[in-house]
């Protein structure tokens, strides 16, 4: 006699529990445990290990007698995603994409299948109607005459129209609309996100077709669903943006085909997205008075340099405690930046409010940012413009001392190649490509040498 059991999962990790809890003891979020309903598998209980085999079975390989080398990828026309992909699909791999709403996921996709020639591919969408997903491919303004739209939520009733459709490409918008009819649970529940995607991961590979996940996110920047879904996948992108700017980043957050520090640039235009091959243009403001409190920090964001630009504003605290604040910039970092300059150089932030922007809207994790936040805050402490034509990369250690970064002949030759005159280096970056370069490289060893040159 089988009885329909229930578990409670908690909806932001994933946790089961017996019973209802008001607070999740894994993840510690409140309110997220939903009863769901839950189907136990009658575990195997014949395992005789002492029964003996003549020979090994088929389903085991030996490594060496795999035929084949890596298979062949395809390549978009978006240079940007194939970037982020790790050079282009795999056949057969199944990547999850999250977002926020509105960031311009649809768009993302259905862009990119518009413009694959020759490939047949099926865009399913549990969200918007024909009409609407048509409207937006006008606007657009791509004609492909392989493009298969499907609108449906049911797995099994979009597996028999691929049956009969052979796609080489399967779009899913979005994974929470998806429902297994083998589960009882609502669409969007952990068990019916868990169900749907491993359903589609068999699919992807037993057909070798690459699927596409599109999935909502929490709102504080979870992929919405179990953790266990990003361990399903092949890789997981995050498209991410600032509201306010045009621009969005395609971030790579796991890849098991290539390196996860990628970044894919976009602008969003009336026509759709719009791939961005030259970042370093956009993140630097064209001016022609010289400002105090800017700096321009030569960074790398996975193999490709950029160059942004950094603002700071010091100024006199009226109240108490003085305020802190980061756009783009780990706020933590700033105060350790801040006290290394109380400490090590003297400097009297502790009666200061310090404000710091990185422009355009983009955050950067690169530690090569460090040297130039440093001298953005100490130019708007002196009220003395830098040169436009400077640029820094450098890691600032808790001593004051300007420590070495990585790929500095790749940050140099791109400082170099946008015109700028001179670059502030650690003096520990030995090679430093000295000679190489038409650009002045200026290696320094500790803070105050950056203060005594510049001001
Ligand atoms: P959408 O792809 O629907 O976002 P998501 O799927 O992530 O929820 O993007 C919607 C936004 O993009 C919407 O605010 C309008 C904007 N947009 C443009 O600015 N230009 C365009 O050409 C398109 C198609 C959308
Ligand atoms: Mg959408």
């Amino acid at each position: 006699m089988s009885k329909i059991k229930t578990a409670f999962f908690c909806q932001q990790c994933g946790y089961e529990s017996a019973k209802w809890n008001g607070r999740c003891p894994s993840c510690g979020q409140w309110n997220t445990f939903v009863e769901e309903k839950i189907q136990k598998d009658v575990p195997l209980r014949n395992n005789n290990w002492k029964q003996e085999a003549p020979s090994r079975s088929d389903n085991i390989i030996n490594l060496s007698e795999i035929s084949g080398t890596e298979e062949e990828r395809l390549l978009t026309p978006d240079a940007e995603l194939n970037r982020v992909l790790g050079g282009g699909i795999v056949p057969g791999s199944l990547v999850l994409v999250g977002g926020e709403p509105g960031i311009g996921k649809s768009t993302l996709f259905l862009q990119n299948a518009l413009l694959l020639p020759h490939i047949t591919t099926l865009y399913v969408s549990g969200e918007e109607s024909a009409q609407q997903v048509k409207m937006r491919a006008d606007r657009l303004g791509i004609k492909n005459d392989q493009f298969y739209l499907l609108t449906e939520t049911s797995t099994q009733t979009i597996f028999q129209e691929v049956k009969k459709l052979h796609p080489q490409l399967v779009i899913i918008d979005s994974i929470q609309t998806l429902q297994s009819p083998f589960i009882e649970a609502a669409p969007g529940s952990i068990s019916q996100i868990r169900e749907t995607a491993a359903e589609m991961q068999r699919f992807a590979k037993e057909t070798h077709t690459p699927v596409f996940l599109i999935g909502h996110i929490t709102k504080d920047g979870a992929i919405a669903g179990p953790k266990i879904l990003e361990h399903m996948v092949d890789t997981v992108l995050q498209f991410e943006g600032d509201q306010h700017y045009s621009y969005r980043i395609l971030r790579t957050i796991k890849n098991r085909f290539g390196s996860t520090a990628e970044l894919g640039i976009y602008e969003m235009t009336g026509q759709g997205l719009r791939q961005v091959t030259n970042p370093s243009e956009i993140l630097i403001s064209q001016r022609e008075d010289q400002l105090s409190g800017v700096a321009i920090a030569a960074t790398m964001e996975g193999m490709r340099p950029m160059l942004v630009e950094v603002q700071a504003l010091v100024t006199q605290s009226v109240y108490g405690t003085p305020q802190r604040t980061a756009t783009g910039f780990d706020l933590r970092r700033l105060q350790l930046l801040l006290a290394v300059l109380e400490k090590r150089g003297g400097f009297h932030f502790g009666v200061k409010d310090v404000f710091l922007n990185i422009a355009g809207g983009i955050r950067v994790e690169d530690p090569a940012i460090d040297l130039a936040v440093l001298c953005a805050l100490l130019s708007s402490y002196e009220d003395t413009a830098i040169g436009s034509k400077i640029c820094f990369a450098g890691e600032v250690g808790l001593s004051g001392e300007i420590r070495a970064v990585n790929r500095i002949e790749q940050r140099i030759a791109e400082a170099e190649k946008l015109g700028f005159d001179k670059i502030f280096i650690s003096r520990y970056n030995k090679k430093g490509g000295a000679g190489k370069f038409d650009i002045e490289v200026v290696p320094v060893g500790r803070v105050d040498e950056v203060y005594q040159q510049l001001f």
